[in-house]
């Protein structure tokens, strides 16, 4: 069938897009696959329904891609598209809500605090600080690819770090900082793949260490114990039904010194570049990128 490649779009991850959407699209031409870019900020709702497209290969990241309204879109139109559907995708959007599911279920996740513009007071830092006790991560609540992200460990620098934070996003989420190590693990049709683990001599793993920094390490497999890797696949799939997600996508941790896990998020339209995890994991487990991307096209439905 016709499968429109969806790349692009508005969100402030556009440019991680751009790269994540070209490779897949290359990758479905090199199988032969009748496949076409599609920018929605570009082209209209007419033309998506025009061009007759039997599937959607959703390659969007951020709002207006991967927060469930082009799901629904796409539900209307009646063409069966990749990845999560509705729910899933607006919930693991929304980091704030996704902590309280995981919460609600019994995920383990690091305290947080939630910070509204309308309300915020610029005095209270010192206070928040003294309750949290140590370095906190401060995140506009729907956004990807760390952006509009500060990590904090002074009173003085959570003020900006807040007002950064409100350009992306009016609820903010404040995140006790988990010190020790980053983990990743990879969801194909609904089931973990290996587990990946980043470190870079960064702040934290920031945007300049996910996608430009040649400093970023990726360690796959991660060297973590037979014990950590099926807790981090179970905390991983249990992560991802519980807010709703399905077919393919990844599931952030943090690790503390003594081995405990923290889960962060869901990813449900990973990146998919040449630097990105959900590609190596895949090939950790035998899949080759292009092998991947036809796994990912055949979950398509609606
Ligand atoms: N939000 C980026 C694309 C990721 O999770 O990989
Ligand atoms: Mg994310």
């Amino acid at each position: 069938g016709k499968v429109a490649v969806m790349f692009g779009g508005h969100s402030a991850e556009r440019e991680v897009s751009l790269r994540s959407g070209q490779a897949v699209l290359d990758a479905l031409l090199s199988r032969g696959v009748d496949a076409y870019k599609f920018d929605p900020a570009v082209r209209s709702v007419s033309e998506l329904v025009a061009e007759k497209f039997d599937n959607v290969l959703i390659m969007l990241h951020g709002r207006g891609g991967e927060d469930g309204s082009l799901q629904g879109l796409l539900e209307q139109l009646q063409i069966p598209y990749t990845g999560s559907g509705v729910l899933g995708s607006a919930l693991s959007m929304d980091k704030i809500r996704t902590k309280q599911i995981f919460s609600s279920v019994g995920l383990p996740t690091a305290n947080y605090k939630i910070v509204e513009k309308s309300c915020f007071d610029a005095g209270s830092c010192e206070v928040i600080m003294q309750e949290f006790g140590g370095a906190i991560m401060v995140k506009p609540a729907l956004e990807g690819s760390s952006i509009g992200m500060t990590k904090v460990t002074k009173s003085a620098q959570l003020l900006g770090a807040v007002q950064h934070a409100f350009k992306y996003d009016n609820n903010v989420l404040l995140e006790q900082y988990i010190e020790g190590s980053e983990f990743t693990v990879s969801i194909l049709d609904g089931k973990a793949l290996p587990s990946i683990r980043m470190s870079t001599p960064r702040d934290f793993y920031d945007y300049e260490a996910k996608y430009q920094a040649d400093s970023t390490q990726y360690f796959c497999p991660s060297g973590a114990s037979d014990e950590l890797e099926t807790q981090l696949a179970d905390y991983a799939e249990r992560a991802f039904k519980a807010v709703g997600a399905g077919s393919w996508g990844r599931v952030d941790f943090m690790c503390d010194s003594a081995g405990q896990l923290y889960l962060l998020e869901v990813n449900t339209v990973p990146g998919m570049t040449a630097k990105s995890l959900v590609p190596m994991a895949a090939k950790q487990a035998g899949y080759s990128f292009a092998d991947l991307v036809e796994k990912v096209l055949s979950g398509a439905g609606l």
